[in-house]
């Protein structure tokens, strides 16, 4: 089965075509990132024109990318929410269409689930169950996936998620929009010691996060630092404000792998694909014998590939969307 996906939630335009819900014939992945840095972050009204502007072209790029005609998909399947709902419907009202016009199978997908889903795209995707940590601009949370699409949520922030903490530092700094990569760069040459920063909810046994309270102190620290800031003062502020993130992070999703007697761990969100982040859990589950699943940075950002992916299972199920179903922002409210 040939599902081509399509993901407009946030600031990048995404189509894909995945056979089976496993083998990504292709991936198309248009980034808005140069217009909404400009303004120190994303821009709703923006970014609903700029996927406008992109749809066709990504979508028709995505099947030359797959060698396909839009006779030989099997399905359609885009991002329902949450997320931004302008950006949304321009891929699910482009989704429908589509469907509608070809006869073709057609599910709105939820973002999280997808990318839950996008761990199942990588050369060697985990055995149910797994613990799973989603760390991405708009979500920070713990899931214990026991089978495809059936996953517990164990803990969640409670205030900013991780990816936004990253953006938000980032324009503290003054190094634009989107922060997370800059921030993770511009940490390998600071020293994370220089500074304590807090790591909130670190001894609770639950599996909540904050991130706000860092964010703040990062703040705090600029404003009393007063003057323009070296090089080398921004690379220890990235350091030390990455090291607070990445140990509650590394921390709480072992911790959660432990409670759960579960062996394999995996990330995914856009903040799955942080160096930093990356190399600790590497060096923390060797010896715990836990079996780590890193996603390559391609997976980890938003994609399409993750949205066919986790659609997958629903048209097996024989589950359809109707087109009449709207898009939500938050959280959905009739189950596939
Ligand atoms: O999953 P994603 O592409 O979109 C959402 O669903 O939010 O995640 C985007 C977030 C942004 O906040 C971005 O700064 C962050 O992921 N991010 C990173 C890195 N790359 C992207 N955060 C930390 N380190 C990175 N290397
Ligand atoms: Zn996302």
């Amino acid at each position: 089965m040939r599902i081509l996906g399509i993901e407009t939630s946030c600031d990048e335009t995404a189509a894909a075509v995945v056979e089976d819900g496993r083998r990504i014939l292709s991936s198309v992945v248009s980034s808005q990132v140069d217009i909404h840095h400009l303004y120190g972050g994303v821009v709703p009204e923006l970014a609903s024109r700029k996927h406008i502007e992109a749809i066709v072209p990504v979508v028709e790029q995505a099947l030359i990318d797959a060698g396909l005609k839009p006779a030989q998909i099997d399905a359609v399947a885009a991002t329902q929410g949450p997320g931004l709902v302008g950006a949304l419907l321009v891929g699910f009202s482009f989704a429908k269409a589509l469907a509608y016009a070809r006869n073709l199978p057609f599910l709105g997908v939820d973002h999280l689930e997808g990318h839950l889903s996008s761990v199942l795209l990588s050369d060697e995707p985990p055995d149910f169950p797994f613990v799973a940590l989603l760390a991405s601009g708009g979500h920070t949370a713990i899931y214990h996936v026991k089978a495809e699409g059936h996953h517990d949520l164990l803990g969640q922030t409670r205030d900013d998620a991780a990816g936004e903490a990253y953006d938000k530092v980032a324009k503290m700094l003054g190094l634009g929009y989107p922060g997370g990569r800059v921030i993770d760069r511009l940490a390998r040459s600071g020293n994370p010691d220089h500074i304590a920063f807090p790591r909130p909810y670190l001894d609770k046994q639950k599996f909540d996060f904050s991130f706000s309270g860092i964010k703040t102190a990062v703040s705090r620290h600029i404003q009393t630092a007063g003057a323009a800031l070296t090089q080398a003062q921004q690379a220890d502020i990235a350091a030390a404000f990455q090291a607070a993130v990445v140990d509650v992070l590394t921390h709480k999703v072992l911790h959660a792998a432990e409670v759960k007697h579960c062996q394999r761990v995996a990330i995914v969100g856009g903040v799955a694909a942080n160096q930093g982040l990356r190399e600790r859990l590497l060096g923390e589950a060797t010896g715990r014998s836990i079996a780590l699943h890193l996603p390559p940075a391609a997976l980890c950002g938003d994609n399409a590939a993750m949205i066919a992916a986790a659609a997958h299972r629903h048209f097996l199920q024989g589950a359809q969307s109707s087109l009449q179903d709207d898009v939500y922002s938050r959280h959905r409210r009739t189950p596939v």
